[in-house]
């Protein structure tokens, strides 16, 4: 799918949460990171591709010794809902072994995802292993778990912006905004009609 200018505009319906309230849990998140360890290095592992540009912002507001990794998580889509299907595409460099380690999701919605890469990563026996989310939409879980820090609780919405996307359009938007899918096919429709 590829978007014109005016189907793209018409895909951001409205500002949820904005780039100085995100910066503001930012610190608040490193604090948190920073009390937890008392000074022992971490790795970061950010969860590919929706928490890159959480991570980039949070792993420059810790202060603990600090080593960042990326794995890739595909939640398979249909559309904006969750069609159940989780597969790891790309798994960390390093070794967790004895490692401190928090995992930086974007966002919880069903749970899929981070459950199986908690799985993954416990089987691994790191030292202590953490979870940070960007965003948390509790009303929508299937799998029961909890991360330790979510900076932002939502509603049933599907969001974009500041790394998440749809159809992978919109991660670069500074702030989250809601999604209207539904405006972008009716603009693409007339178009293509
Ligand atoms: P879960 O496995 O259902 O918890 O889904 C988690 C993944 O689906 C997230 O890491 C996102 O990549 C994606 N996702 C879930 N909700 C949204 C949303 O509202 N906007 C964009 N991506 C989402
Ligand atoms: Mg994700």
């Amino acid at each position: 799918m590829q978007l014109d200018t005016e189907q793209y505009r018409n895909g951001i319906r409205r500002v949820l949460i904005n780039p100085e309230q995100i910066r503001e849990k930012i610190i608040q998140a490193g604090k948190y990171i920073d009390g937890l360890y008392d000074g022992t290095p971490i790795l970061l592992v950010s969860i590919l591709k929706g928490s890159f540009v959480f991570l980039a912002d949070l792993c420059r507001a810790v202060t603990v010794p600090c080593e960042v990794g990326f794995m890739a998580a595909k939640s398979y889509y249909e559309d904006t809902q969750s069609a159940g299907i989780v597969s790891i595409t790309m798994d960390l460099q390093q070794e967790i072994k004895d490692y401190n380690v928090v995992i930086v999701e974007d966002i919880i919605d069903t749970g899929r995802t981070l459950n199986d890469v908690l799985k993954l990563l416990r089987a691994r026996e790191p030292h202590s292993l953490h979870v940070v989310t960007l965003l948390d939409k509790p009303s929508r879980r299937i799998v029961e778990l909890r991360a330790d820090l979510s900076l932002f609780e939502i509603e049933d919405y599907f969001v974009i912006g500041y790394g998440l996307d749809y159809g992978e359009y919109y991660r670069n938007l500074p702030y989250i905004a809601e999604c209207d899918p539904k405006k972008i096919k009716s603009t693409g429709a007339e178009k293509n009609a």
